[in-house]
């Protein structure tokens, strides 16, 4: 059977007619979950009534983009917002979708916690002609149009920046890679942008440290004896690269002299890691899209075009970052 990995291919295609299609389906009010944060009485008429199935709160990046679709998804911007935390479980957010269809959702958005697994439930979705808003991460699934659209970021371009800072200015560096959730899209997609920018042959070692700052502190305790020569890491986000900086100062070496360390995300424990000269190089990965995913939603709603992806845009920060710009940084 062919499997389709969705939100890889460009900007151009448009989901109008799935949109029209499926944004006829109202709600009739009906029960909302104690994990309802928007209060909603379920049977206000005027407000399109969005099921977020949030993967987690693994990481800073999870805290600010939790945030920023909290501040966004509002009655005053038009939104009924049911928000439930899986915490880091598929089938607390497969449990989750389903409650969502039983509710009569008018839309479902979700950030898949890994990219497969997710047939059966996108089908019953489907049959229960439910927009779906992707967001952050990636599917990769049998079920035909799974969503109508997705935003997030360009994981493997993020993975090819790193990649190519490394490249250029560690071009012999044994290198250790910090993965995230393994299966998760950004896990895939940073290690294979990567992988192809550095070359295999400078990886030394790999393990998950699932994306949190105590599982990569434990994964970098273990690969400090594993491979003593490692003299680089590379951490898919920032979390687990503080959990290293741990690891490498307990083991009496210093971070970002003895070991470089470059990570993706940019919140501003990282950036102060970088400012501190314990990072060296980060790679952006925005949170902050909440009010694109409002507007993404109403025009779903609204039976309107939208375009089928929706990138959002990373930057890249070295050692001369300021402090002024730390402080200024929205999460
Ligand atoms: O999917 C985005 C990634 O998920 C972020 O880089 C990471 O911090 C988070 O856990």
């Amino acid at each position: 059977m062919i499997r389709r990995k969705f939100a890889k291919v460009g900007l151009a295609a448009v989901a109008a007619v799935s949109a029209l299609t499926l944004a006829a389906c109202s709600s009739n009010g009906g029960g909302s979950s104690t994990e309802t944060t928007a209060g909603g009485n379920g049977g206000d008429g005027d407000l399109i009534k969005v099921g977020f199935s949030q993967l987690g709160a693994e990481s800073g990046w999870r805290t600010a983009n939790t945030e920023s679709v909290k501040a966004s998804l509002t009655k005053e911007n038009g939104i009924d917002l049911i928000f439930v935390d899986a915490q880091q479980k598929q089938e607390n957010q497969i449990k989750a979708l389903r409650d969502f269809i039983a509710q009569d959702v008018d839309i479902i958005a979700f950030s898949p916690v890994i990219e497969t697994g997710w047939d059966e439930v996108l089908q019953e979705i489907k049959d229960a002609e439910i927009p779906v808003v992707l967001v952050d991460r990636t599917v990769d699934t049998t079920v035909e149009d799974p969503y109508v659209t997705w935003i997030g970021a360009d994981f493997r371009l993020e993975g090819e920046m790193a990649g190519e800072w490394v490249k250029e200015n560690y071009p012999d560096a044994k290198i250790f890679e910090l993965q995230g959730t393994l299966g998760s899209g950004a896990q895939v997609d940073r290690e294979e942008g990567f992988d192809a920018v550095v070359g295999a042959d400078k990886i030394i070692g790999k393990a998950t440290g699932n994306f949190t700052r105590a599982e990569g502190k434990t994964a970098v305790e273990a690969a400090l004896q594993a491979y003593p020569d490692m003299d680089l890491i590379f951490a898919h986000n920032d979390d687990m690269g503080l959990g290293a900086i741990e690891a490498i100062e307990a083991a009496g070496k210093k971070p970002g002299e003895d070991i470089i360390i470059v990570t993706v995300d940019a919140v501003r424990d990282g950036l102060q890691a970088l400012h501190d000269g314990k990072f060296n190089f980060v790679v952006e990965c925005n949170p902050v899209f909440g009010d694109q995913i409002v507007d993404l939603v109403k025009k779903v709603y609204a039976g309107e075009e939208v375009p089928k992806e929706t990138i959002v845009v990373d930057a890249t920060f070295d050692q001369s970052i300021t402090q002024e710009e730390i402080d200024a940084r929205l999460y």
